[in-house]
């Protein structure tokens, strides 16, 4: 079978778009990241793309002035490369309804909460300031609403009496890095179904007893 076509999406350091490229060159997933968009030309991902020998074109957002022709751009940028799968990781301009629209049930996103709460952004920093003790990331499908669509997988840790946001921003990242490449292998692989409006992952038995308690009540 012909590995399914990634593009990704990104604005920053590329941290996640370095995790899916080696776990996809590991051999676990059916598909291969083959193109990389960014709408910073000085985005840090863009030189660990390169150095990986995966294509790279910039859509900056800066060169055009309504949100209609920046979308227009990116579809064009997309559809080059002709991707069965686009993945935003970590990127930070908001899609149009009419291109979120194009690509339904193709786009995957991996946000710093355990969604529905904290949408947007400062995720750390709100989650720390509400004193909630558990937090994580999730990885959904993209809808036209920001940061609302069905999730596919969550992962969540203990936020620690020490933390602050760069500690907490860290210990998310590291099972940021564990999720999304595991969530896209899954979508690649042709295991996601989603049914209304909630995401089942096939020939997954119930594991959902890994349980965090936080304080634990055992200590
Ligand atoms: C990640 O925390 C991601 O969840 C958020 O933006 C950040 C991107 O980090 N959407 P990186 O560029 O993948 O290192």
């Amino acid at each position: 079978m012909a590995l399914s076509r990634i593009t990704v999406l990104i604005s920053g350091r590329g941290s996640n778009l370095a995790a899916l490229i080696a776990h996809a060159r590991g051999g676990h997933n059916a598909g291969a990241v083959t193109q990389v968009i960014n709408n910073r030309a000085d985005a840090g991902g863009v030189g660990l793309a390169r150095e990986a020998g995966v294509a790279t074109a910039v859509v900056d957002h800066r060169n055009h002035n309504a949100r209609e022709d920046f979308d227009a751009a990116l579809a064009h940028a997309i559809d080059a490369a002709e991707p069965d799968l686009i993945v935003l990781a970590g990127f930070m301009r908001v899609l149009g309804v009419d291109l979120v629209q194009r690509y339904a049930g193709r786009i995957i996103n991996i946000h710093p909460s355990l969604l529905p709460l904290y949408p947007g952004l400062h995720t750390h920093r709100r989650a720390l300031a509400d004193g909630v003790r558990i937090h994580g990331c999730s990885v959904h499908y993209v809808t036209p609403d920001v940061d609302v669509g069905p999730i596919i997988a969550q992962g969540a840790i203990a936020v620690l009496p020490a933390d602050d946001g760069t500690t907490l921003a860290a210990r998310v990242l590291t099972l940021e890095h564990r999720l999304l490449p595991a969530a896209v292998a899954w979508h690649c692989a042709g295991r996601l179904v989603i049914e209304d409006g909630r995401v089942r992952v096939r020939d997954v038995e119930n594991d959902g007893c890994g349980a965090l308690l936080v304080p634990s009540p055992y200590l």
